[in-house]
């Protein structure tokens, strides 16, 4: 398959009056990759109101409920088809002993969350909890493992915990906690973060530790067989992909995860919704620094393994501000507005096109943490911006891509400048094509045509999601604010689709 790059030479960009009109051509490649719908996964960490008042509210809640977990989320994360969940961290995770988490309730150990907010774990949220919670939805679990804090018999127990169908020692355990048959978890993280919050450690040392913890692992009578996570760099560390691809020897891996938040600055981070346009054009230029993440890590990727044996996991990603104003500055709970579908509509595109290597990731967090889908107070629920973003895209979930050329238009901020138009395009098994635009430009509209030449398209319609201001999102007062409609401001020509995008907004176009 041609590189992406080799495709943008093929863009072209006309100027037609006042608007830039981009011309986006979509290629057909019979051996493009498919865009995994893991890319669509999402992660929920003992942190904060994530679990505890969220999801989890207990058997005895007012708020219905399927064995403690909230049924309107559930309903809400089935519309998204949400295809995995990582649990239970993040930092959480290389504290965490799985052993404490299962059992009668009332009989389980307390420890204190040292990561999040110094609070009491009661530990009444476990793997059998989380397990169920991941069969409601019909995901797949990604359970995040200790090594930081923990041993390889403590990780390799809690696989055979889970996955084991024969006689064995947790096998019974778990029986005799009331579950006869595993669940069969195929993805493991190998700890989490383990150059910071997992245990500091060097690359060289991890890959070490990595090497023995894979060894031990097995996925005892998991017909999915095993998928194994390192843990991945921060950001642009290049250097530590490299020694974990040099390091760890190709059969002991599956995936090598990278973590990227969309901050402007960790000193100050600054007001989900209170900002000023400079602030949202950092935020866009931090979130879009991800296609030259994934593009280095990928290169480095490919020089131990050019065969795409071992797939990049960018297992946690999303905006991240300063906390609302009044709520423990630990719990990381921040509102969601246009400016975070930007973030979401953006990367997910980013993703779609690096789908040949990037074949998972997990949006940071779901409910009420950090770039969160779904926020909760009492009885109430809302979906944010970011929300309506992931149900956009369910039409690209194990889609295959078709890749795009195209040269974008500038959103300029004092003298300086983004690309304004970010896209994807995928066809489903129906041959149904699927394009996702997104305008981050905050005042002008762009319009954009898209060359469907060849595609056999008879039929066009599209979804939008757009807002007055960039800073809106909705509340429990006014919970549907924001949301995605259809959407006509398009017309299909000769093959030639003009889409008038209006200004920060996300539009999925459907052509038949
Ligand atoms: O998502 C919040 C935290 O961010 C996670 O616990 C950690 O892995 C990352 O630093």
């Amino acid at each position: 398959m041609k590189t992406l790059k080799a495709l943008l030479a093929f863009g072209i960009l006309s100027i037609t009056g006042i608007k830039a009109q981009s011309e986006i051509k979509i290629q057909v490649e019979e051996d493009a990759p498919i865009i995994s719908k893991h890319i669509y996964g999402h992660f929920s960490e003992h942190l904060g109101r994530c679990i505890y008042d969220g999801f989890y509210v207990g058997e005895n809640s007012d708020i219905p409920n399927k064995d403690g977990v909230r049924t309107d989320i559930i309903e809400a994360l089935k519309a998204i088809e949400i295809p995995n969940l990582r649990w239970p961290g993040g930092c959480f995770a290389d504290t965490y002993h799985w052993k404490d988490g299962i059992g009668p309730k009332k009989e389980r150990p307390t420890i204190v969350n040292q990561w999040w907010g110094g609070v009491t774990e009661d530990n009444s949220f476990g793997t059998h909890d989380f397990l169920n919670l991941c069969e409601a939805l019909g995901a797949e679990p990604y359970l995040a493992a200790n090594v930081g804090s923990g041993t390889v018999k403590e990780f390799t127990d809690w696989i055979q915990y889970v996955n084991h169908d024969g006689e064995s020692p947790m096998a019974k355990l778990r029986r005799e906690n009331g579950r006869e048959k595993p669940w069969g978890v195929k993805y493991w993280g190998v700890g989490n973060e383990m150059w910071g919050c997992g245990g500091n450690m060097t690359p060289e040392h991890y890959a070490n530790l990595y090497r023995q913890y894979a060894t031990f692992m097995s996925s005892w009578s998991n017909d999915k067989g095993i998928y194994r996570i390192a843990s991945g760099a921060n950001v642009d560390d290049y250097h530590w992909t490299e020694v974990l691809m040099r390091d760890i020897p190709k059969h002991l891996i599956e995936g090598v995860a990278l973590h990227s938040y969309s901050v402007i600055d960790w000193n100050n981070k600054s007001s989900a919704t209170d900002f000023s346009e400079e602030e949202y054009f950092l935020t866009m230029k931090e979130a879009l620094k991800m296609d030259e993440l994934v593009t280095k890590h990928t290169a480095i990727m490919d020089k131990y393994d050019p065969d795409r044996k071992i797939d990049l996991v960018v297992d946690e990603w999303g905006g991240w501000y300063d906390v609302e104003e009044g709520t423990n500055p630990g719990f990381l709970y921040q509102q969601n507005t246009m400016r975070d579908a930007m973030i979401a509509g953006a990367t997910l595109n980013i993703f779609n096109n690096h789908s040949e290597r990037v074949k998972m990731a997990n949006l940071a967090q779901t409910v009420n943490v950090l770039q969160a889908v779904i926020l909760t107070n009492e009885k109430k629920m809302l979906l944010t911006p970011t929300y309506y973003v992931m149900k956009m895209y369910t039409v690209h979930h194990d889609a295959q891509l078709l890749p795009i050329s195209f040269e974008s238009p500038k959103y300029k901020v004092d003298g300086k400048s983004l690309p304004a138009i970010s896209a994807s395009a995928s066809k489903d098994s129906n041959n149904t094509v699927h394009v996702s635009l997104v305008n981050i430009d905050a005042h002008k509209t762009n319009t954009v045509t898209v060359n469907m030449n060849g595609l056999n398209i008879k039929n066009v319609s599209a979804t939008i999601l757009s807002s007055e201001k960039l800073q809106d999102h909705n509340t429990f007062e006014e919970p549907n604010k924001v949301q995605s409609k259809e959407f006509k401001d398009f017309k299909l020509k000769k093959g030639m689709l003009s889409v008038d995008l209006p200004p920060f907004s996300v539009v999925v176009i459907e052509g038949k």
